[in-house]
């Protein structure tokens, strides 16, 4: 499909429902799915199975990192944190999560790659990085089955009204807002993808379209390049911002890290 057609496309669907964008309550109710709802049965089977799921390789490999030495004193994450099974249940569950050092709000990759700066001294972990997902992939499986459960820390609360803001705002050149498509027009099809209601339960993710694991970040961003709005750099406040109030949103929703999507 080319570009105007899509715009065009979108247009027509948001301008149909724009009614329904009016109404809040509709995500919060126990109707909630997570992204892998919708999703075909053979890439739901794929999600479901370890075996199968290609975001594990990520998984296995964040577990050898977990034990590796780094840096100039050559400790492990594992000489600090123990046994990862124990001392990070729940961590992806509650992040993004306030961070004292930085005094901002951190996500899950931000936080394991600000440790391995202070606590470990060694070389940063750039966004999107092999060892970045990797080790993220490993923590976010400690929280598998449990309930999403965003800090209710008042630190955070001008950081996740900012999310809230930013996700009903619109932007970019087809001037629509992450709610139009994920609150009013969740569930029905665009162009190949049906749209799912951005909730961030399954990340980091592997994506066929990207033939690698992903970050929740980049996903958002990719949503941001779709409706042609300005990009936010990597780690940028504006994508944790939005972070927060995905898991906001989200809160109480099974964690089934790391997921599987088109
Ligand atoms: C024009 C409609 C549209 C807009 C606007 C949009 N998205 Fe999306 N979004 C989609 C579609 C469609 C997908 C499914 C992925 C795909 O196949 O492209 C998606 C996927 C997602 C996902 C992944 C959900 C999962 O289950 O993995 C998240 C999170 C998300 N969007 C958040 C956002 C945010 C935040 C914004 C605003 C900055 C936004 N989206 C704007 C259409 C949209
Ligand atoms: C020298 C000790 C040390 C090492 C090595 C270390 N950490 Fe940490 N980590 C800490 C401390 C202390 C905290 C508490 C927050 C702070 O002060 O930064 C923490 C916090 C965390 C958190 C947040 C936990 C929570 O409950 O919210 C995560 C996730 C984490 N570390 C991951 C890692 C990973 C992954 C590595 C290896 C790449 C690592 N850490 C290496 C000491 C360490």
């Amino acid at each position: 499909m080319s570009r105007v057609a899509a715009g065009a496309r979108v247009l027509a669907l948001v301008a149909a429902t724009v009614v329904l964008a009016a109404s809040p309550a509709c995500v919060q109710s126990d109707a909630r799915r997570p992204g892998s709802a919708t999703m075909s049965p053979q890439t739901r089977a794929m999600q479901r199975d370890d075996a199968q799921n290609p975001a594990m390789l990520w998984v296995a490999d964040g577990e050898a990192l977990w034990s590796r030495a780094a840096g100039p004193a050559g400790r492990a994450c594992a000489d600090c944190h123990g046994d990862a099974r124990a001392s990070m249940r729940g961590v992806a569950a509650r992040h993004p999560a306030y961070d004292e050092a930085s005094r901002r709000p951190v996500d899950l990759g931000q936080r394991i790659a600000a440790c391995r700066q202070r606590h470990q001294q060694a070389g940063p972990l750039a966004p999107e990085s092999h060892e970045r997902l990797a080790l993220e992939a490993y923590v976010a499986l400690q929280s598998r089955g449990m309930a999403v459960a965003p800090p209710a820390d008042p630190r955070l609360d001008a950081h996740r009204e900012r999310g809230r803001a930013l996700f009903h705002q619109r932007i970019g050149q087809l001037d629509l807002a992450c709610a139009q498509c994920h609150d009013a027009n969740a569930g029905k099809r665009l162009g190949g993808s049906t749209i799912p209601e951005a909730h961030p339960t399954g990340y980091p993710i592997y994506r066929l379209e990207w033939q690698s694991a992903g970050s929740l970040q980049r996903r958002l961003r990719g949503c941001m390049g779709g409706v042609r709005a300005e990009v936010p750099p990597y780690d940028a406040p504006d994508l944790v911002d939005l972070a927060l109030h995905l898991a906001s949103r989200a809160a109480g929703m099974i964690v089934d890290a790391p997921g599987v999507r088109p």
